[in-house]
């Protein structure tokens, strides 16, 4: 070791042990009731002191290397549970050397893959081969056709692509593209499925089980990608979000940092292409050496019954899985907590109602952020609490919102302001060699969208999380609004998911989606809701009216219901409301029943095409 190093070594040791001293004397003073945060705080620490020696040493552990570590230390141990099949540690292991076997001479380190699977086994042998190899890895969505699709690989750089059996149809119309392109298109089967396509299952089967070089797969640097994850939006095409090692190390200590242990049973109906099942959830079980319960699809009908056969006690969820739970009937099981996020209030009461005692602990953060909350101690409706340390690893600001402008409010110096406590305001987090924003692959511009400059002082840069936060007295953090999720009628702003949780107060609305639809003659855009009853209820149009009348400011109330039978989700549950948007509320163009709120006859009343007309031509005052 030369004398810088070991100078930089030592000093390095100095530094982190008067952080942690200083962490313990200020710990001491927490009373009992912040026991919690004390515990939590010091895990947050340790792992973060662990990433910051990667960073030192340059000698990375990364998620892979945690996971072939776990595979020599507990082979037998079942990592992951599939359709009603175990596949231990050592298992997985072999298969993921398989594949890196059949690739070994036809990759190289740095190179980037894609793979387009649904949530299986294989999933993970793949995405654990490459990374093997040195590659990054692109996970593509399974929802997404054609033009995207073909776009979401072009932009990452991809020049082989691996498709599962059951998705192959899906490359129909693009693989005359790609194969000009010059990718190689592998798929899951046993023989090629066509020509052009190879298969990998027979390659693998002949492919020996040892381990490639170890030095294949070593990485010196935290920051290099080793994934590209895509976000979605309701317009324009996928965004590349660049996963570092970093971030994924980070991902992955979440489970840890809540206090799971290596006997902990951990369920996953989410998809895979997601930060949150592959990041949190696969990488989380690998650094605990847990089991991973891998559903392909999440089904409401099945959760608690799997609950129960596996010793489930921690599951991933997302705020409209559990919103699908409240629906079913209560059963025993052993789950300890949900790790998530957008549980909303109204959802989260009701489902501590119906099934006891079950910690919710929601987790902020975006795929590409650099911010991360964490709600530990299961406060109903806060995604996390701050504290003196928490925003001395994270710098994070509130500002002042302009929401008719779409924009922040600047002073006359050109700066952002901050709100007050309790006031509402755009979460904005300082990108810094602390925590860095790697932007968008292959788009400099959409990066650069995400940034907001000169924020305090001139030069500042900070990631633009594009959500509306509020902190309370006692320091927790509230999820708000989404910017773009507001609209404005008669002046006023009018938050749809407030509404939201208010419509679902009423007994015969199983779900309802608000949003705001445009009325010739009127500025901004009028509230507007997709309902579904429940299914032994009917719309009942006069308790609804005096519902809204009550709960509502006169503005925000919806002006027009839409009955549906379901309302279309996005791969992640998320609901679509942009078609419902356009479509508007013109009974000859919509098929559902329609419904209109009269003050003269204080109730919702069918949405007639005379009604229609009255209110298109301006006759009818709105
Ligand atoms: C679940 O726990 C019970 C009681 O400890 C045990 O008998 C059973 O074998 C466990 N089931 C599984 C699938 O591990």
């Amino acid at each position: 070791m030369t004398n810088a190093n070991s100078k930089r070594e030592s000093h390095f040791k100095v530094n982190c042990l008067v952080r942690l001293l200083l962490l313990l004397l200020l710990s001491s003073c927490f009373n009992l009731a912040r026991q919690w945060d004390a515990l939590f705080l010091m895990r947050v620490i340790r792992y973060g002191a662990r990433l910051e020696i990667y960073r030192r040493t340059s000698r990375v552990v990364t998620v892979v290397d945690r996971f072939v570590q776990q595979a020599q230390r507990i082979p037998e141990k079942a990592f992951l549970i599939y359709e009603g099949v175990t596949y231990t540690y050592g298992e997985l292991e072999e298969r993921s050397n398989r594949v890196a076997r059949v690739f070994g001479d036809a990759v190289k380190e740095g190179d980037t893959v894609a793979l387009l699977m649904s949530n299986e086994p294989d999933f993970l042998s793949v995405w654990f081969g490459f990374c093997k190899l040195g590659c990054a890895v692109a996970f593509l969505n399974t929802n997404i056709r054609s033009r995207s699709l073909l776009h979401c690989f072009r932009c990452c750089g991809a020049e082989l692509l691996v498709v599962g059996a059951d998705l192959l149809e899906t490359l129909e119309d693009i693989l005359p593209s790609l194969q000009e392109d010059g990718i190689t298109v592998w798929c899951m089967t046993q023989e090629s499925p066509r020509p052009g396509v190879h298969s990998l299952l027979d390659q693998m089967e002949e492919a020996s089980q040892e381990p490639v070089a170890a030095e294949r797969r070593s990485v010196r640097c935290l920051r290099s990608p080793t994934l590209y994850i895509f976000t979605s939006g309701t317009t324009g095409l996928p965004k590349a979000a660049v996963i570092t090692h970093l971030q994924a190390l980070k991902a992955a200590g979440g489970f840890w940092v809540y206090g799971a242990t290596g006997s902990d049973v951990i369920y996953t109906p989410l998809p895979l292409y997601h930060s949150a099942a592959s990041l949190v959830g696969i990488g989380g079980t690998i650094e605990l050496g847990a089991t991973c319960v891998l559903k392909k699809k999440f089904s409401a009908s099945q959760f608690w019954h799997d609950c129960r056969k596996h010793n489930v006690t921690i599951f991933q969820y997302i705020g409209e899985l559990c919103r699908y739970l409240c629906n079913q009937p209560t059963k025993d099981h052993r789950v300890l907590m949900g790790v998530g996020n957008g549980l909303r209030q109204d959802v989260w009461r009701e489902f501590h109602r119906r099934f006891g005692d079950i910690r919710m602990c929601e987790i902020y953060g975006s795929t590409e952020g650099n911010l991360c909350f964490m709600n530990h101690i299961g406060k109903i409706g806060a995604v996390g609490r701050s504290n003196f340390f928490y925003k001395l690893i994270f710098k994070y600001d509130l500002v002042k919102y302009d929401l008719v402008r779409e924009e922040p409010v600047r002073d006359h110096s050109g700066f952002c302001q901050h709100v007050q406590k309790g006031e509402t305001g755009l979460l904005l987090s300082k990108i810094c060699s602390q925590s860095p924003f790697f932007g968008y692959a292959g788009s400099k511009q959409l990066t650069e969208k995400k940034i907001l400059r000169d924020v305090f002082v001139t030069g500042d840069a900070y990631f633009n999380t594009g959500d509306l936060m509020a902190e309370d007295e006692d320091d927790f953090i509230c999820f708000r609004d989404r910017v773009g999720d507001t609209f404005r009628w008669k002046g006023e702003n009018v938050a749809t998911t407030e509404v939201t949780e208010i419509l679902g107060l009423v007994d015969f609305i199983q779900e309802a989606s608000v949003y705001g639809v445009q009325v010739p003659g009127n500025e901004g855009r009028a509230g507007m809701a997709a309902v579904i009853v429940r299914p032994e209820c009917t719309f009942d149009g006069k308790k609804l009216f005096s519902h809204v009348l009550r709960e509502l400011p006169s503005y925000a109330r919806p002006l027009f219901i839409r009955l549906q039978e379901s309302l279309e989700m996005t791969s992640t549950f998320k609901q679509q409301k942009f078609a419902l948007v356009e479509s508007g509320f013109d009974p000859c163009s919509i098929s559902q029943p329609l419904f209109f709120l009269d003050c003269s006859e204080k109730s919702y009343v069918p949405l007639t095409s005379s009604v229609y007309d009255s209110i298109v031509s301006g006759q009818r005052n709105v």
